[in-house]
């Protein structure tokens, strides 16, 4: 979260120092080589010793139901599942042994089933009974598949447990009573399921209890009284719950505390003051609560001087801005947006030596910016105050990302050039073309190029890169847009999609979108006064619909001239599925010519499935025209509302039969319906098309051979040049799986990463069509008899490239992907030297033996908890041992 950006400079150096081991002379470091085991937690083994009979029939008909196998290169060598790895010194969390289980054979008799963990494997099922008679169980991670059903009283049985991750799956029901039999438990994640009613008092019980991850869950209604025993939590996350009533004060004596959410609740007001006692805490997240009892002020948070990240937003809060401001020497994160400060900006506010992220928006603070800032805040939103003064200069700072819209500042050309242009259009009132008006209709294609739609209107083209507080007017003054929000754990603003929806005979305007991770809002500006038809469209293009990846809910209001028009808007349940084409007419009334849409993220949906950061409002195209006819005639208006309804119901029909379909379908078959949902076609090519291309797969149009196959040149016929892979591994997975695997591969696109065109499925045939690059392979240059003339700087922008490759696949793409196979013949270099990572990605497609199997670490809060392995443990250890293998081999690095 709030560390994210100074890892990844870490990352990056670290990485930067490995790739050069290599580069400078030191070829063949892989991460692949990496040792993958901990230190050992387990017992030795004892030969001897063979598993409880009981727990093996119960373990083997469990897997079977679920469809799944041990690995038996890994453990179950002999047939009894506590043997190899299973009692070894393998550490349980090793992402490469999945499904698995740790055993206790220390009677030197028989061997118990301690752990268990199927993470992660999109499993489709419900929880068996036998599962609850694994007595021994002590660690249980189920997280990210797609159990269902209710969860079994049965799991009381389990009372030696104390890791429980049942986080992301469709578990639906109430929470049952027994769970507060499990005394031991240590860490428990429930969200992101479908559970029902309230939480349990006996959850109270659990006095050990240190981590509970109820977010997204499901469950509903006030926090027990019996949990003022849960003295020892040390992590609550319970975003996007329905939890009512007010705040518990005895939150208060939860002394151990250091990480609180409570994001989009159903709470009341006030903040109870309380809470001034959690003087750990690192990360408190309160928002969205609701003001009817009063508002609240922010004398709570006087002591808590070790936070990092707080995030006080849309809660109502009438306050000043405390004056002691300047001694929460750790905070990077402040979002105190959306309430009802009043008073000045203490300087002391922007001299905070870690502060980087500022949102102030939505308030009544007024003054002027303070006249000094520190170098590390570089993002500022102060939009929606009522601030006056002339422009700080500091303001042309690089890197910075300054928000100043709608206040009264005073513009003149001397401090006003620095910013973006357009701020004298979007002061407060919008001041530019007041009057009669200049335009009677807009159009913006939101995050893309200009399109003109199949019945003539023009969305301009509005691509710019919109970082957490920014504005942007376009050149005619004619609409203008404001965001602001930061992601925590993804980048930009912008979603691209190689699908293309069929539903709509203007799929192009599907294709990118406006993303936002809290408050876009867009601006028609200079607009005749008068009744406007507004047209908003909207596509799901993150959230999917293959098992646990359709868990994911997206859910915003919007805002039009200041009116809610849609709470709660989820465009997946609208629309009936993702990828389809959702459109919403608005009317509106314009009586100063402007007219504002706000996209507004009030805390609710899931966070992180089917990656980190997926959240908040998206928007692709808008329209609005002054009406010129009279209105409809009522008669009309009912013939269009049942023509929607009528239609509406008929799509909900074929989706739910789509769905019944799918459903009734083994998991395992191989076929093609699944693909209907998805329009890969853009991404496809047939294999007579790559034959021609190639020359017929000539050996003189060989490029080389790759770990996955040989790569022939060839020229399509539109005249791209391009690789082409044949892939020889046999993939243990089918064409669905493997269509989805290579779409989600192609999306991940960055300038130090090989494009990926597309591909082509014919029979057993797979390959795979990437841009071509024309000084090939770092090793070939490097040793190849070509005359490349690679200088120490040239080297050096090289191995920055790989690194900052390698860093966004790390740590800033949607998909976490460890490359594993980093190696200089992996590294291809484009025609000005630039270097390009192929074969990410690639490794999840085939077997383990083959290759090594690239494990996504999908990080998805909640989840991954319980083996205390959060978010990004899998790089993690892949980093040191980076720095390691440099070290000892005395790289200058
Ligand atoms: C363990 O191996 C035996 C024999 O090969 C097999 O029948 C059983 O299903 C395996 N158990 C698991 C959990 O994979
Ligand atoms: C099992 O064997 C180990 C070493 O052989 C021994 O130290 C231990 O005491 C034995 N445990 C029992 C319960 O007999
Ligand atoms: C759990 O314990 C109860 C009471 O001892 C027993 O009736 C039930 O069968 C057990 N459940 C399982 C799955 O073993
Ligand atoms: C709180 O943390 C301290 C220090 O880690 C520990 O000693 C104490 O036992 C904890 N309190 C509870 C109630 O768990
Ligand atoms: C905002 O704060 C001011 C001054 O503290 C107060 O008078 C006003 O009622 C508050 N507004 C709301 C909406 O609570
Ligand atoms: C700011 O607002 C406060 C009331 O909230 C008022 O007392 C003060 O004079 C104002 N300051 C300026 C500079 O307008
Ligand atoms: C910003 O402007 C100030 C004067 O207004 C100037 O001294 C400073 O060099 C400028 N900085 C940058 C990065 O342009
Ligand atoms: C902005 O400030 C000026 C004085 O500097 C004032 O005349 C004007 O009314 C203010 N505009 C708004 C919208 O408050
Ligand atoms: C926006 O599109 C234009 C071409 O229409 C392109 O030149 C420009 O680089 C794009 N801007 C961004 C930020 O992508």
């Amino acid at each position: 979260m709030s560390g994210t950006s100074s890892s990844s400079v870490l990352v990056f150096f670290w990485c930067a120092a490995a790739i050069c081991c290599f580069i400078f002379g030191l070829t063949g470091v892989t991460e692949a080589q990496a040792p993958s085991t901990q230190p050992s937690q387990a017992p030795t083994s004892q030969p001897q010793a063979t598993t409880d009979p009981s727990e093996v029939k119960a373990l083997n008909s469990i897997f079977q139901q679920w469809g799944i196998e041990a690995n038996a290169k890994q453990w179950n060598t002999t047939g009894d599942p506590c043997s190899g790895a299973a009692i070894d010194s393998t550490a349980f969390d090793n992402g490469d042994y999945n499904p698995f289980i740790k055993c206790d054979c220390s009677d030197n008799v028989t061997c118990h089933i301690t752990q268990l963990k199927v993470y992660a494997l999109d499993v489709v099922g419900i929880i068996p009974e036998e599962l609850w008679t694994l007595s021994f169980l002590f660690n249980l991670n189920l997280g990210q598949n797609y159990f269902t059903g209710p969860l079994s009283a049965s799991i009381g049985n389990l009372t030696s447990m104390q890791y429980l991750s049942l986080g992301i799956n469709a578990l639906s029901g109430e929470l049952p009573n027994e769970l507060g039999k499990l005394t031991d438990l240590v860490a428990i994640s429930i969200g992101t399921n479908y559970f029902s009613g309230p939480l349990p008092s006996e959850l109270g019980n659990l006095s050990k209890l240190q981590q509970l991850y109820i977010d997204s869950s499901g469950v509903s209604g006030e926090i027990p009284l019996t949990f003022a025993n849960l003295q020892s939590l040390q992590t609550l996350w319970a975003s996007d719950v329905e939890l009512s009533g007010s705040i518990p004060d005895f939150i208060g004596s939860w002394l151990n505390l250091t990480s609180l959410m409570f994001e989009g609740n159903s709470f009341e007001g006030p903040i109870p003051s309380a809470l001034s006692k959690l003087t750990s805490l690192i990360e408190l997240r309160i928002t969205d609560i609701s003001t009817t009892n009063g508002s609240s002020s922010l004398g709570f948070i006087k002591n808590m001087k070790s936070l990092t990240s707080l995030v006080l937003r849309n809660n109502n809060i009438s306050d000043s801005i405390p004056s002691n401001i300047g001694e929460y020497q750790k905070l990077s994160l402040l979002d105190l947006s959306f309430n009802n400060l009043t008073g000045q900006i203490p300087p002391s506010l922007f001299n905070l030596s870690s502060l980087s992220i500022l949102f102030l928006g939505n308030n009544k603070l007024n003054g002027t910016l303070p006249e000094k800032k520190s170098s590390s805040l570089l993002n500022v939103d102060v939009s929606y105050n009522n601030l006056i003064g002339s422009i700080p200069s500091w303001v042309n700072e690089t890197n910075l990302q300054l928000n100043l819209v709608a206040n009264n500042f005073t513009l003149d050309s001397s401090n006003s050039s620095a910013l973006p242009s357009g701020l004298n259009c979007l002061q407060r009132d919008f001041p530019c073309n007041r009057g009669p008006g200049l335009y009677n209709n807009f159009g913006i294609k939101c995050g893309g190029p200009q399109i003109t739609s199949s019945n003539g209107i023009v969305y301009e083209k509005e691509n710019e890169t919109l970082g957490p507080a920014t504005y942007f007017v376009n050149d005619e003054s004619r609409w203008g847009v404001s965001n602001v929000g930061y992601f925590t754990g993804r980048n930009g603003s912008t979603i691209f999609s190689s699908y293309l929806i069929e539903s709509t005979s203007d799929s192009k305007l599907f294709q990118t979108a406006r993303l936002s991770a809290s408050s876009l809002r867009y601006y028609g500006l200079g607009l005749v006064n008068g009744h406007y038809t507004l047209n908003l469209q909207f596509s799901e293009l993150v959230i999917q619909y293959v098992n646990s990846q359709s868990l994911g809910r997206r859910v915003f209001n919007i805002y039009i001239q200041g009116n809610l028009v849609e709470k709660d808007f989820d465009i997946k349940k609208e629309a009936g599925a993702y990828f389809l084409a959702l459109q919403r007419n608005y009317t509106a009334q314009v009586t100063e010519n402007y007219l504002e849409i706000h996209l507004f993220w009030a805390g609710k949906g899931t966070c992180c499935v089917p990656t980190q950061g997926t959240y908040g409002p998206t928007i692709s195209a808008i329209s609005a025209t002054l009406d010129s006819t009279p209105p409809v005639s009522k008669k009309n208006k009912i013939g269009l509302i049942v023509g929607i309804v009528v239609g509406v119901g008929v799509l909900i029909l074929v989706m739910v039969i789509f769905y019944i379909v799918q459903r009734r379908k083994s998991p395992n078959n191989d076929y093609d319906e699944e693909l209907l949902g998805i329009d890969i076609g853009p991404l496809t090519f047939s294999f007579s098309e790559l034959k021609t291309a190639t020359n017929d797969f000539s050996p003189n149009n060989k490029l080389g051979e790759g770990g996955f196959g040989p790569v022939f040149k060839g020229t399509l016929n539109d005249g791209r040049v391009i690789a082409v892979k044949q892939l020889s591994a046999a993939s243990h997975q089918g064409k669905n799986q493997f269509v989805t695997e290579i779409a989600t591969i192609s999306a991940v696109q960055h300038h130090n990463l090989v494009t990926l065109y597309g591909f082509c499925i014919e029979g057993v045939k797979r390959l795979l069509v990437y841009e071509y690059l024309e000084n090939k392979s770092l090793d070939q240059a490097l040793f190849g008899k070509r005359n490349l003339n690679l200088d120490w700087s040239t080297r050096f922008d090289i191995c920055l490239g790989v690194a900052k490759g390698l860093t966004y696949l790390h740590e800033e793409s949607r998909l976490r992907i460890v490359h594993r196979d980093v190696k200089a013949s992996n590294i291809l270099l484009d025609s000005n030297l630039i270097p390009k990572i192929s074969d990410f990605g690639l490794a999840k497609l085939f077997d383990d033996q083959k290759t090594h199997i690239s494990t996504r670490v999908a990080g998805t809060i909640g989840y991954l908890a319980p083996e205390y392995a959060m978010r990004g443990h899998l790089t993690e250890k892949s980093r040191c041992v980076c720095i390691w293998r440099c070290s000892s081999r005395n790289c200058q690095w």
